[in-house]
């Protein structure tokens, strides 16, 4: 029983999520506004490192070099903004059925040339005649980007990354294993916290992201790993029938 002033649980819930989409708006709102003071800063820092591109005296050696910190670190905000505002993007997917192989080839098809140059083995085991899962490509491929990235990140002097494709009683899986750097205890246990990351530079925001994507997608995300031997992450995501639980 509740009275007059007591919100039941389901009122609660709701008050909570409007309370909780508001403020991501509200700080979405925040990180377009910083965005266009910075470029303007950066535009300004483009023009001040051109005038001391050949820098003649100590002093202007020293401007030079703060200079070139204050750029790197304005690319790094800049990032930081940008990564947010796709976190903080609550976009529905637009879920319709698609081949999951499509999405993997057009991905690692973009990815091919970066790997051969970083040194990376790309291999490629796709199931043929997978079932159609209830997909939005887009979104799908920016999360496998995501883990793409994180892997190449993890073989600084190469190695291998293999991509699998396969049916699962419940719907379609993809591994993605690499044989790179991998993660201790703590680092796997934060690694999907929001803004957590071990790279300079990094956002900590692309497995929360990829994370948030695949479960629009009805999906999950887990991810095992061991220092020095690699990680591997696989996403699930199911036939239309388990989305829809009939
Ligand atoms: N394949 C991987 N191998 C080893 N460590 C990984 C791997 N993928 C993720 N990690 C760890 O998880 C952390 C969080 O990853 P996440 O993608 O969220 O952020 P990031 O890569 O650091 O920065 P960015 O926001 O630019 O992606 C990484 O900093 C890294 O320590
Ligand atoms: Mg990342």
């Amino acid at each position: 029983m509740t009275t007059p002033d007591e919100l039941t649980q389901e009122e609660l819930e709701h008050k909570l999520a409007g309370q909780f989409a508001e403020f991501v708006q509200l700080v979405g709102g925040l990180a377009h506004e910083i965005k266009n003071p910075l470029s303007t800063i950066r535009l300004n820092l483009e023009l001040l490192s051109e005038d001391l591109t050949d820098p003649q005296t100590p002093c202007e050696r020293r401007a030079a070099g703060k200079v070139e910190v204050v750029e790197r670190e304005c690319t790094r905000l800049q990032k930081l903004l940008d990564d947010f505002l796709q976190f903080a993007r609550i976009r529905p997917a637009e879920l319709a059925p698609h081949s999951v192989n499509d999405s993997l080839q057009r991905v690692l098809d973009f990815f091919e040339p970066q790997a051969t140059a970083s040194n990376i083995e790309l291999v490629r085991y796709l199931e043929a005649d997978l079932p159609r899962v209830q997909i939005d490509p887009e979104s799908l491929q920016a999360a496998l980007l995501n883990l793409i990235l994180n892997a190449q990140q993890a073989l600084p002097d190469g190695g291998q990354l293999m991509v699998r494709s396969r049916s699962t009683p419940g719907g379609v899986a993809i591994d993605l294993i690499d044989n790179g750097i991998g993660m201790d205890t703590a680092t796997l246990n934060r690694a999907f916290d929001p803004f957590y990351s071990t790279k300079s530079g990094g956002s900590g925001l692309g497995l929360p992201t990829t994370r948030k994507i695949i479960e629009a997608h009805g999906g999950t995300l887990s991810v095992q790993s061991e220092p020095e031997r690699g990680t591997q992450f696989t996403i699930q995501l199911p036939t239309p029938r388990q989305i829809t639980g009939e």
